[in-house]
């Protein structure tokens, strides 16, 4: 620590950091444009400009490190001028359109022209024209307004790895822009939007929607893939206007994915609006009341028919945790399956056996990517693995599987058999690296379930091996271990025989659960937010809602349990899974012992979880991978193959299909997008 002066106060701060930094950690505010913590530091915007007594000049506080018995002015009528000064510059070609500019509210540049500025400006000549640029579906330009910060370039070679924007020009015909017109393809690219301190770079879906200052605030979490980022859901009324981070730094700092930013739309878009049955005379469906809809399951639940519940990913815990007692309730006629036949997982809630996304930073400078394409699968953690990239010397090596990728990767071509082998130590070179590797990171994507008979047997083996072993499974979505709580099977033909009654919840349209179905004498109830062809095969069609409009608990892949927030009430004739579950079996709360607010409901939970014990009897069978593990000879390869469209609600979205589509055109030519 070293003693510094600000305003001639004294103070003890870090040594080797910048000025600004010791503020900050101070709280001491210096106003800045071009400075961001997750950045690199450019220096270019003077901005954070302060006085150092014994200078004649002042400095760029983001880029002066900070010096023993320094003495730093940051209110002197200098360092006031300086900053005005800076203001009036950076106005020179600013045009005057904060009435009609969408960062108006929250922009950097309009407080603080307002802290500094002048009055009046001293220029009178023509102010400079910029084109916009095309970035894509998601995010609007106006480059007029762009104060060359260079926040966004930054973003885009550093977090995204992806060269897309750069500086052209010098001078006074400075410009931000892209090489070549074609979309921003990132996963992360609307974090862009946030990044930059002016209204340069807008979300291009909520352009000219609201005012910020006319939008309610939700804390919520993001349910697009795993991670669980943390949002804020910005609302009028019942409408979603955007999503934007909830910094969180165990888990996505202040980013999110574009699936989870931009996929809103898909509230209102396809949602089933009332409940409808398939009348088999006039072969129509025809909208019926909740009242019919019980009156006639309870006819059904009254003839001994054995009923099926049909899950998949994305069922909420309180939903989940009700199932269970009903089977326990009505044991023998309810049974539970699962169509997807990804789920099988063994160590759920032995939480001192799953790293947490902070163990990214822990670990050392090896990567072994399992099954899994991170960029693709948890765009959040992907970034966290850029930015170790960024500080460190970083092996990375993708198993089994090549992708393009935006972290220099070595491919190594080998199958699961040979795979295995270099976590035996067979494999000269790579089972030396691991060994040798004090703490590597493996990340292990979901689709190793289906080639392999036990992904926590080889998780252990793994962690016998190499005791500081940083192993994190990227599952598909929110909640997919917390199935295994109810040791769900996968669904099969005998299952089908026998069950003359299937309540499907929330599924995808799979195509194989279309086949099965498909005119076949049993009945499907199919409770869905959201329509799609499988629901055309269905007897009964039942609307329910989303995560938006109802009170949900998720766990995400380091099983940290979240819960979503009820933004609005549903504006469709829709009820949440629990609720119809428990009118379907006139359950009441009482009954089922259900306390599902209470904090006392998830430590039974856990506790029930910790009884599981599934990972030491395999661990007693065999340390040996071979005798343990079945191994298919199918290649292995990452679970999602469209990041746009990876689950149901993404699926529905507008904005989401027109990303993919146009993803998937820049990555075979350089297509002129146009003005999409
Ligand atoms: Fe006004 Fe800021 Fe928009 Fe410029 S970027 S027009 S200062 S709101
Ligand atoms: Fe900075 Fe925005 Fe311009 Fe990028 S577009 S350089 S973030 S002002
Ligand atoms: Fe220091 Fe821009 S914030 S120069």
């Amino acid at each position: 620590m070293i003693s510094i002066k600000i305003d001639h106060i004294e103070f003890l701060v870090k040594s080797k950091i910048s000025i600004l930094e010791a503020c900050k950690s101070l709280g001491i505010t210096i106003p800045r444009f071009c400075y961001h913590e997750t950045l690199s530091v450019a220096g270019n915007c003077r901005m954070c400009l302060v006085e150092i007594e014994g200078l004649e000049k002042p400095v760029a506080s983001c880029v002066t490190e900070v010096d023993s018995n320094m003495s730093i002015l940051i209110n002197s009528s200098f360092v006031k001028k300086a900053r005005e000064n800076v203001v009036e510059t950076l106005l020179i070609n600013h045009p005057l359109d904060c009435p009609i500019c969408d960062q108006a509210g929250e922009c950097d540049l309009q407080d603080q022209t307002k802290m500094f500025g002048s009055e009046s400006s001293r220029f009178f000549f023509n102010k400079r024209g910029v084109e916009d640029k095309n970035c894509g579906p998601l995010i609007k330009t106006i480059m007029t307004r762009c104060i060359h910060c260079t926040r966004c370039v930054r973003f885009s070679s550093e977090v995204a790895g992806l060269d897309y924007l750069g500086t052209f020009n010098r001078g006074t015909s400075t410009e931000i822009g892209n090489y070549v017109s074609k979309m921003f393809k990132s996963e992360i690219s609307g974090n862009v939007i946030d990044l930059c301190p002016v209204g340069a770079l807008t979300s291009k879906p909520y352009a000219f929607k609201s005012r910020p200052w006319e939008l309610k605030l939700n804390e919520s979490i993001d349910l697009t893939d795993s991670t669980g980022s943390n949002i804020y859901v910005n609302f009028k009324e019942s409408e979603i206007f955007r999503i934007i981070p909830k910094p969180c730094s165990s888990i996505n700092d202040s980013i999110i994915s574009d699936k989870a930013r931009f996929s809103y739309d898909a509230l209102k878009n396809n949602r089933i609006e009332n409940l409808f049955k398939h009348d088999l005379k006039t072969l129509r469906y025809e909208i019926i009341n909740w009242v019919n809809f019980f009156e006639s399951t309870n006819d059904l639940l009254n003839n001994d028919k054995k009923i099926n519940i049909l899950v998949d990913s994305e069922i909420d815990l309180y939903t989940i945790e009700f199932f269970k007692k009903l089977k326990n309730r009505f044991l023998g006629r309810v049974s539970i399956n699962t169509v997807s036949g990804n789920l099988i997982r063994s160590n759920f809630f032995k939480t001192n056996s799953v790293n947490k996304i902070s163990d990214i930073e822990k670990s050392n400078n090896v990567c072994f990517l399992l099954s899994s394409n991170p960029k693709l699968e948890s765009a959040i953690l992907n970034a966290k693995l850029r930015f170790k990239y960024k500080n460190n010397i970083y092996n990375v090596y993708s198993l089994g599987q090549s992708f393009s990728y935006n972290i220099p990767s070595n491919f190594v071509n080998l199958n699961l058999n040979k795979i295995f082998n270099i976590f035996e130590g067979k494999n000269f070179f790579l089972s030396k690296l691991l060994i040798n590797s004090c703490s590597p990171l493996i990340l292990i994507g979901e689709h190793l379930n289906k080639r392999v008979g036990s992904v926590s047997s080889l998780m252990q083996f793994i962690r016998s091996k190499i005791v500081s072993s940083k192993i994190i499974e990227i599952k598909a979505f929110c909640n997919s271990a917390v199935q295994e709580y109810l040791n769900i099977k996968t669904l099969n033909s005998y299952t089908m025989q026998k069950n003359s009654i299937f309540i499907a919840i929330n599924l995808d349209d799979v195509v194989v659960l279309r086949k099965m179905f498909h005119k076949k004498d049993k009945l499907l109830i199919w409770l869905n937010s959201h329509g799609s062809n499988m629901a055309l095969e269905a007897d009964v069609i039942i609307p329910t809602l989303t995560s938006f409009e109802n009170e949900e608990i998720f766990f995400n892949l380091e099983e940290r349990p979240q819960k979503t927030n009820r933004t609005f009430s549903s504006f469709f004739n829709a009820q949440s899974t629990k609720n119809i579950f428990r009118s379907i079996f006139d359950l009441n709360e009482k009954q089922l012992s259900n306390k599902v607010n209470s904090f006392n409901y998830l430590l039974e939970i856990i506790n029930a979880g910790s009884k599981f014990n599934v990972l030491n009897n395999v661990l007693s069978l065999n340390l040996g991978v071979n005798n343990v593990v079945r191994i298919s000879n199918h290649p292995i390869k990452s679970s999602i193959e469209d990041f746009y469209l990876s689950n149901k609600f993404t699926k529905n979205s507008l904005v989401m299909n027109q990303c993919s589509q146009l993803a998937r055109k820049s990555s075979t030519n350089f297509p002129e997008i146009g003005n999409v």
